[in-house]
């Protein structure tokens, strides 16, 4: 199942059971796990309570739709609505997002990125990123038109990154964040952080400091808010 068919983007769901493939030398990331220490030797929290909530989560976030899949959000466009689609990550911090592509999901579509955030639970899909080619005008493969469709969820698993054409390879693991009361013990002022493996283990689950780091100054609550629409690279 999660295997990508005919050497077309993985675009499947990756569920729980999605073998963690190591990566090949094109492999922009090293394909390290979510969670893998920043800091080695310092272990990220599991707090029980919240990580059974995440395991949850993993299980159920694919029925909620990718934030940016217009053939599910906004199917009259004018133009042609186009699938969710791979997103090289901004962060350059090798042991989380950095050198990975990213997919981002939301149980609440309406409520992303703004609020209200009572309830919401975003859940960032990572993908190890394998170079396909430089990227020429005109080349970038496949065209548009195709791309995976699986149960409602649309996806295009290829993206550009400095002048090269990357394809969504491995999937990496699970980055989630929800949003319980703000006094809520144990969180950031509401929010939950965790991570779990491509084999669904929870690698970290509650208010961890090395996630907080970065989202304490995004712009939206905690939520830096990935791009709706798509970019088109050419
Ligand atoms: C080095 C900074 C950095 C760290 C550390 C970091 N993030 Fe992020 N995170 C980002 C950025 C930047 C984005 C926006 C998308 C992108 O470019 O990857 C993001 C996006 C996300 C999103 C998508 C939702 C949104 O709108 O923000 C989730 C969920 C998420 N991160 C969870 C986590 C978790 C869980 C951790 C801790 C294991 C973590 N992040 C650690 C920078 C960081």
């Amino acid at each position: 199942m999660p295997a990508a068919s005919g050497g077309s983007a993985a675009g499947g769901a990756p569920g729980s059971g999605g073998a963690a493939g190591q990566g090949g030398a094109t492999v922009m990331g090293s394909g390290g796990a979510p969670g893998d220490p920043a800091d080695a030797g310092v272990p990220q929290p599991i707090d029980e309570a919240f990580a059974d909530m995440a395991r949850q989560f993993a299980a159920d976030y694919l029925s909620w739709g990718r934030v940016d899949d217009e053939l599910r959000w906004a199917p009259s466009l004018c133009r042609m609505p186009l699938p969710g689609i791979a997103r090289p990550s901004k962060s350059n911090d090798a042991t989380t997002h950095g050198q990975k592509l990213y997919s981002v999901f939301a149980k609440n579509h309406a409520a992303y990125p703004d609020g209200p955030q009572d309830g919401q639970i975003v859940v960032k899909q990572s993908w190890t990123a394998e170079l396909v080619a430089p990227l020429s005008p005109g080349t970038f493969p496949p065209s548009w038109a195709q791309f995976d469709v699986d149960g409602g969820d649309h996806f295009y698993g290829y993206a550009e990154r400095d002048g090269s054409i990357y394809r969504a390879a491995e999937f990496a693991g699970l980055y989630i964040m929800f949003r319980l009361a703000p006094d809520t013990p144990n969180t950031d002022e509401g929010w939950v952080y965790a991570t779990v493996t491509p084999d669904g283990q929870i690698t970290a689950a509650g208010k961890v400091a090395s996630c907080m780091g970065c989202h304490e100054v995004a712009t939206h609550e905690r939520l830096f808010g990935v791009p709706l629409s798509p970019i088109l690279p050419n």
